[in-house]
């Protein structure tokens, strides 16, 4: 099926590893340019020039913090000047710092997790929309949460949790908000993931946790990619607002 995305301009925060990388991939599959927005620019750099070699598409590695508003801000500079405007985001960096129970939890780990989670889907979501031009086409945003923000997580993962459930509030309204600007914007919930940081081959720990998916097989990154071209392009136009439940059978 041809997803009808060829030539749109596409960011993926994160880019450059896991499931970020999953998801340019996919999207340079379909034919969009690509920009892997990344802590590690030297990582995104090497990731743009091996998908523009093997999708023969366009592709930048740049610099972002999504943590430093000096670096969104730059960022965005960057985007402007060397691409145009951007038509699809995927806010895909997130995740946890340190994990202890609430009660000894520290005031920064919690607050870094949101920085890190939510807060940068904001400034990148809003600075997207801004110089989104809606007689250009349609556009995307895809947030990415997790299974941790509907079912209940391990212990000492309430900063985790209480962020990634933030991604799916201000997913839906969002939603709302930019919809007659043209831009749809919806949220993947992957579950457990074969990344090499999280589940890495031959731990035993892996083993148990891949009996609870009804796969008996972890997502791999290129799933969550097929999923995120697809709310990307208007073959889904009738999702709006959506948590698109990508976990294997582990919340059913
Ligand atoms: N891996 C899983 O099993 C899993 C499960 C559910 C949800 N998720 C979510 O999926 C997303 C991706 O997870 P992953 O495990 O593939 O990613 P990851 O932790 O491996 O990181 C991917 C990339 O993010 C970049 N990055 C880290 N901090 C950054 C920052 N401040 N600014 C810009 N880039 C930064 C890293 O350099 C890396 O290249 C996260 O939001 C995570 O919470 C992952």
């Amino acid at each position: 099926m041809d997803l009808g995305l060829k030539g749109k301009n596409a960011i993926v925060t994160g880019g450059a590893g896991g499931i970020g990388l999953g998801c340019a991939k996919a999207l340079a599959a379909e034919g969009c340019n690509i920009i892997i927005a990344d802590l590690n620019d030297e990582l995104a750099a090497k990731c743009a020039d091996d998908i523009k070699n093997e999708y023969g598409v366009d592709a930048w590695g740049m610099k972002l913090n999504v943590c430093d508003q000096d670096s969104i801000k730059e960022f965005w500079e960057n985007v402007k000047e060397n691409v145009g405007v951007a038509d699809i985001l995927v806010n895909n960096v997130g995740g946890r710092i340190d994990r202890a129970p609430l009660n000894e939890l520290s005031d920064e780990a919690w607050l870094k997790t949101f920085d890190l989670t939510i807060h940068s889907g904001f400034y990148m979501s809003k600075a997207f929309c801004n110089q989104f031009v809606p007689d250009k086409g349609k556009g995307a945003i895809i947030n990415v949460t997790s299974k941790s923000a509907i079912m209940s997580s391990s212990k000492g993962n309430s900063h985790y949790s209480s962020a990634k459930a933030a991604v799916i509030g201000m997913t839906r309204i969002l939603a709302k908000d930019v919809y007659d600007l043209g831009i749809r914007v919806n949220c993947i919930a992957p579950g457990y993931v074969q990344t090499e940081r999280v589940y890495p081959d031959g731990d035993p720990r892996t083993e148990e946790k891949r009996k609870l998916l009804l796969t008996h097989d972890f997502a791999k990154p290129a799933d969550l990619g097929n999923v995120v071209a697809f709310l990307a392009s208007e073959k889904s136009y009738q999702i709006i607002g959506a948590v698109i439940d990508v976990t294997g059978g582990t919340l059913c």
